[in-house]
């Protein structure tokens, strides 16, 4: 059972009542932005007794039963991928309520790399989520120095959720 805030985890992540749960939701077409996925996925886990789910499609309706949500998206015609545009159009005129949640955003580019900035505005500015800024960008392929820096941004996720008071 999770909170439907963030905002109170803490004491009862220390009570050992919850395991925060993370998604890691992607779109990646020729395989970039997935790598990059991968590592962020596995570096949230690593950071402690978080729950990490990794996948490309989720329902509207399960998206708030994640204390954290890490968006991946490739920049494709200077927007974000449309089924993620799509999933939160409907988010939104659902009511879904992702108030105070944790947010992150990364994606492989190309030269503008627009997606997970969008992503990241309308998150803060519509859903109110707890925004963690800048958005983390690979130029094409991720090389092994992206990938730890991959695998840190998703640890700082973590952190971030089991810190917050
Ligand atoms: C048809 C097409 C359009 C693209 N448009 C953009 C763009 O507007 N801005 C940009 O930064 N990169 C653009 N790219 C580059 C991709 O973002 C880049 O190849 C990226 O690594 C793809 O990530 P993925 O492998 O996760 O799909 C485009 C690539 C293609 C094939």
């Amino acid at each position: 059972m999770l909170a439907k805030s963030s905002y109170d985890l803490f004491p009862k992540i220390l009570a050992g009542d919850l395991v925060p749960k993370i998604l890691v939701l992607y779109y990646s077409r020729s395989g970039n932005t997935e790598k990059m996925a991968k590592a962020v996925a596995e570096g949230a886990k690593n950071a402690g007794n978080i729950e990490v789910e990794l996948n490309y499609h989720v329902e509207v309706d399960e998206l708030d039963k994640f204390d954290a949500i890490v968006l991946g998206a490739p920049t494709y015609h200077h927007d974000m991928p449309i089924d993620m545009k799509k999933l939160f159009e409907e988010a939104a005129e659902k009511g879904i309520n992702l108030k105070g949640k944790v947010c992150a955003a990364f994606g492989s580019y190309g030269w503008s790399g627009e997606a997970p900035k969008f992503l990241l505005e309308i998150m803060k500015n519509k859903f109110e989520m707890q925004v963690i800024e800048p958005p983390l960008l690979a130029k094409y392929v991720p090389d092994e120095n992206m990938l730890g820096m991959c695998r840190d941004f998703g640890k700082r996720v973590s952190e971030t959720l089991m810190h917050q008071a």
